[in-house]
């Protein structure tokens, strides 16, 4: 996978994408994904490959002040058309492996549907954690491969799923092991897909001092 095949095949999902991935039982898993996590006016809040803005109607109302990215100017476009009368939302062309944001610029990230589709899913997971807060929520909603194993159709199935755009045999504690004193899950629950699709919500601690 690469960021200027992504470019191309994320340009052609547009007009399909809310059909497959927002709608029944992806839709309300979104509902689940994006609820329950104390949104608080004045948050600051990152979507990260923020993709059509499918997230975008369940997190508005709260008074966020809300940046979206993606690497696709065609995805942001279609996200800008999602935005409700008075939110306040930045739309930024950017690549998820390499954040333009200064350290700790956020409360929440989100980070739905992008760490299986960056080529670089440990370098991205560095920078989402990077840009947030001390105390501040990462929310993941994406697919892992259970243990890091694949079934043999899952395995027959990844070259096709990559010339799509994902990856369908990421292992997510590679992602999460080299930073696990620094992130706690407060919340991983399975969703769809007999949990290949998982909630995963992470608390970014404090920084321990050195004595
Ligand atoms: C599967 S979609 C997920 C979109 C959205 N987060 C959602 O939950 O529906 C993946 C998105 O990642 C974007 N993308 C692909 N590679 C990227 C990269 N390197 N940096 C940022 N966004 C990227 C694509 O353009 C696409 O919009």
């Amino acid at each position: 996978m690469n960021n200027r095949w992504n470019r191309i095949i994320y340009k052609l999902w547009v007009p399909l994408y809310d059909r497959f991935f927002n709608s029944g039982a992806f839709a309300q898993a979104r509902v689940t994904v994006l609820s329950g996590l104390d949104l608080r006016p004045d948050q600051r809040v990152l979507l990260v490959g923020a993709g059509t803005g499918a997230d975008l109607p369940l997190i508005s109302g709260y008074g966020l002040s809300i940046t979206a990215t993606d690497l696709s100017p065609e995805m942001l476009a279609e996200a800008r058309s999602k935005v409700m009368q008075g939110e306040r939302i930045t739309f930024l062309e950017m690549d998820a492996q390499n954040l333009d944001f200064e350290d700790e610029a956020f409360d929440v990230v989100i980070a739905n549907l992008i760490l299986s589709v960056v080529p670089d899913p440990v370098r991205c997971m560095q920078e989402i954690i990077r840009v947030t807060g001390e105390d501040g929520k990462i929310v993941i909603f994406d697919k892992f491969a259970a243990n890091g194993r694949l079934s043999l159709i899952m395995k027959a199935l990844r070259p096709l799923a990559s010339v799509l755009g994902t990856d369908i045999g990421r292992d997510f504690n590679l992602l999460f092991l080299p930073h696990q004193e620094r992130l706690h899950i407060t919340e991983e629950r399975p969703l769809l897909m007999r949990g290949m699709y998982r909630k995963i919500v992470l608390r970014k601690a404090k920084e321990r001092l050195t004595p």
